[in-house]
């Protein structure tokens, strides 16, 4: 059984679009598993950018793609994402799990107030009803899509979270809703179901998370994070697959560390340098645009991701960015109380943090490789991935994975 469940090191936006999209030619199936429209994959193709929300970013390259139960929908923002992907690939095989819960317009005013009454102790969503979509469905008054069969129960439960939000809906809003639904009728299915079938038979799958393992809601920098399950251990529950389908674990960190909202950055950098890292590295959200607050590499923080996520293998992106930087630092470690402290933790920012520097290395392959090195060495993970441009096929390969 070939699997391979791919998840973000740091923050999110490490840039796992493009090495999913890279990835997703030697699978049959690509698996999405948590978030929802928060997240935008990108990957760049010839002259256009597709940024995928809602489906597998692997969409392109392998056989089948699969938005299972663990996702949470936005209707409208999904029937828009297939009308646009369908230029790229006209034949293509989507399958959406009929127990993923629907974002509403309701989700999305409650994210907002919700926002609003924090006042300074805000998180800084993405506003897209994330959280509370997941709030209803830990609440147990979500609206699934099974529930679209029967627009009577559809109606009840808009009623119900009408009720419990304190938020008026337009009786309308109901029928453009369905709408939405009829368009994407056609690719629900049982995708747990399915799943197991396919790997039983022999079928190879990538597994996607959305978002990084520091904003995960059980592991991340609480309260500043998203509301779904970011890390590997999110992978059993958002597909409804048992854990023996997953053995082999590929992290995504960014050469250097972003972060977008608020919450902790032990290494984050201010004034012109961060401006420069910034704009070398275009780092502003993929789905808000909001500019992304940038730092150093953050050892501490990628060993904890290591840990937490059973990686076996690692891919770095954004070097080619990183070498035009005139000013490399890496944080080795942390100190606290005059303590030294090799591993990131979420719930206390350390005093002190020990840095090493490194040369630019511009197009030298040569200070490249001990970049790359230095990090593999104080992680123990090969690093078999390496990102150096913009591009779809900007990937170096450094190593060979095995599946199985
Ligand atoms: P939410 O997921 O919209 O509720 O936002 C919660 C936190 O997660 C905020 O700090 C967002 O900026 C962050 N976040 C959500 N999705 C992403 C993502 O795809 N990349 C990076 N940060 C994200």
């Amino acid at each position: 059984m070939e699997t391979l469940t791919l998840v973000g090191c740091q923050f999110g936006d490490e840039g796992k679009g493009k090495i999913i999209d890279y990835l997703s030619k030697d699978f049959d199936i690509n698996v999405r598993f948590n978030g929802g429209e928060n997240a935008g994959h990108t990957v760049v193709v010839g002259d256009k950018t597709i940024k995928y929300h809602l489906v597998p970013a692997g969409f392109l390259g392998a056989k089948t793609v699969v938005i299972s139960n663990g996702v949470v929908i936005n209707l409208r923002k999904l029937v828009e994402e297939i009308d646009f992907l369908k230029q790229f690939k006209g034949n293509f095989d989507l399958k959406i799990s009929e127990m993923a819960h629907v974002v509403t317009e309701l989700h999305f005013k409650r994210d907002k107030y919700l926002e609003q009454l924090r006042g300074a102790g805000l998180i800084g969503t993405t506003l897209k009803g994330i959280g509370p979509a997941y709030e209803s469905k830990f609440g147990r008054y979500g609206i699934r899509l099974v529930d679209f069969r029967d627009v009577n129960r559809l109606k009840e439960n808009l009623d119900l979270l009408s009720k419990i939000y304190q938020i008026p809906y337009d009786e309308k809003y109901i029928d453009s809703l369905v709408q939405d639904y009829n368009q994407i009728k056609g690719y629900l299915f049982d995708t747990r179901s399915y799943l197991e079938t396919e790997l039983e038979a022999g079928k190879t799958a990538l597994f996607e998370a959305a978002q990084g393992t520091f904003i995960d809601v059980e592991s991340g920098t609480y309260p500043f994070v998203t509301s779904s399950h970011t890390t590997s251990g999110g992978v059993t529950v958002g597909t409804g697959l048992s854990p023996k389908y997953f053995s082999k674990f590929i992290g995504v960190a960014k050469a250097y560390t972003t972060r977008v909202g608020e919450g902790m950055f032990p290494t984050e950098i201010f004034g012109t340098d961060a401006d420069k890292l910034r704009k070398l590295g275009n780092e502003f959200g993929a789905t808000t645009g909001r500019p992304r607050r940038v730092g150093y590499l953050d050892i501490p923080m990628l060993r904890k991701a290591v840990k937490l996520n059973s990686l076996d293998y690692l891919a770095l992106t954004k070097v080619d960015v990183l070498g035009k930087f005139d000013n490399i630092k890496v944080a080795v470690s942390y100190e606290s109380n005059g303590t030294e402290i090799k591993e990131f933790d979420p719930m206390h920012g350390p005093d002190r943090i020990n840095y090493e520097s490194f040369k630019p290395w511009g197009g030298s392959e040569g200070k490249l490789q001990d970049y790359v090195e230095f990090i593999q060495d104080e992680l123990g993970v090969p690093i078999v991935l390496i990102g150096v441009g913009e591009k779809r096929d900007a990937i170096e390969l450094n190593g060979k994975m095995v599946l199985t």
